[in-house]
């Protein structure tokens, strides 16, 4: 029997679940929603009462930074009881996917085969040298099981689909049935910032799966759409999935630090809940890659989560709790980082660069979705350049 009680968008490449998958699913999906809707609201309440009156009476002030909650927090047992639940939920989540992902892990491969013999649309390009950085290669981003790069079978596509049905979990349906809420988002606002933009050529980087990247094929039908990730099981699946989609995009597995198109490439280059995912030094790699590819009078635009400079330092701390202990290490120095004046390192110049703060659901015909805003914020912080003509 299949169900679809997470309201997942469908399509052929879809790993189904069964009645257990389905109640697995949607306990460690309600869990997570009671976390992060009560619990995790819960922190200020205690922070009030006795967290801040303690800093205060050791420091003399209030806290300033994280750092100097970090202490009274991590003994705190209300906190300690959030963060056993938080994380005890995230390994039960990759638990219910991969039960379910595993079982059709023939069936899935399978299709990935029958889908890349047709003809179009689109096309899949892997690097049988590639190198994967060790930045990425190394960490199991999110506790996934083995990370974005875990290969069992030759041709994978199994974190590609365990990913697909995470992030319905993960962010408790919030980004819509196809996972594409921040495409729709930035996407709006490319339109609205350059109502003039025809780009004829378009650049998504870290597309993953190719949620976002869609949206584009959608918005630009006359468009070349590119979409570029480290693994090659997301891109494999991305393909099988825009295919089955009826979707248009040339996926390949490249480094956004140094690919491999010709200068001047694109007319317009998104990347969207990407960067927090790069160590520093990558992050200004790319930027400067994504202003090589730019052609002139293009745009480039990056979104993320809003920055510590926008946070308390409570917010802050509880952002931070996944650098340590969700396997997302530079979700915290990233959040640090002055964006304008990595824009200036990479060489765009003060009247091209752009820093930009912008209400979830901005200029969405749909509204948006401000299901999960208690766990980002009401803004998405979105920056980048308008490449000089
Ligand atoms: C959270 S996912 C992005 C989600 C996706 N953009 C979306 O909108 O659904 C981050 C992705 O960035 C990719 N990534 C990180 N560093 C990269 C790099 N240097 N080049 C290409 N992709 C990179 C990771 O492999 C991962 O798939």
């Amino acid at each position: 029997m299949t169900e679809n009680t997470l309201l997942c968008g469908q399509h052929d490449m879809m790993p189904q679940t069964n009645h257990d998958d389905a109640s697995h699913l949607g306990y460690v999906r309600s869990l997570r929603r009671l976390i992060t809707s009560t619990l995790t609201p819960g922190h200020s309440t205690v922070f009030d009462a006795r967290i801040a009156p303690q800093v205060e009476k050791d420091l003399g002030r209030p806290a300033k930074t994280r750092g100097e909650l970090k202490k009274y927090l991590e003994r705190d047992p209300y906190h300690q009881m959030w963060a056993a639940m938080l994380r005890t939920t995230q390994e039960l989540m990759w638990e219910a996917v991969y039960n379910c992902v595993d079982r059709q892990a023939d069936t899935l491969n399978k299709k990935f085969q029958e889908v890349r013999q047709q003809p179009g649309p689109g096309s899949l390009t892997i690097d049988p040298d590639f190198e994967i950085p060790a930045y990425s290669d190394l960490v199991d981003n999110h506790t996934m099981p083995g990370g974005y790069h875990h290969e069992v079978d030759v041709d994978d596509v199994l974190p590609g689909a365990a990913y697909e049905q995470s992030i319905h979990v993960y962010m408790m349906g919030g980004m819509g049935p196809y996972n594409d809420d921040v495409g729709k988002m930035l996407c709006s606002y490319v339109k609205w910032r350059r109502p003039d933009l025809k780009p004829l050529r378009i650049l998504d980087i870290g597309c993953s799966v190719g949620h976002s990247t869609l949206i584009y094929a959608d918005a630009f039908p006359d468009a070349e759409i590119h979409a570029i990730d480290l693994s090659a099981p997301l891109v494999r699946f991305g393909h099988a999935r825009a295919r089955a989609l009826g979707k248009s995009v040339h996926f390949s597995q490249q480094n956004a630090e140094h690919t491999n198109f010709e200068d001047c490439s694109f007319d317009l280059i998104v990347s969207h809940i990407m960067i927090h995912e790069t160590s520093t030094k990558a992050l200004g790699n790319i930027m400067k890659e994504m202003r090589r590819l730019l052609k002139p009078g293009g745009f480039a635009a990056n979104l993320e989560m809003l920055p510590f400079s926008k946070k308390t330092p409570l917010q802050q701390y509880l952002t931070d709790w996944d650098s340590v202990n969700n396997h997302e290490p530079f979700i915290g120095k990233m959040n640090e980082l002055d964006m304008d004046d990595v824009l200036r390192k990479a060489g765009f110049s003060e009247k091209e660069r752009f820093v930009d703060f912008v209400p979830i659901g901005f200029n969405d015909p749909d509204g948006g979705s401000l299901d999960y805003a208690h766990l980002i914020g009401t803004e998405r912080h979105i920056f980048g350049a308008d490449k000089a003509a």
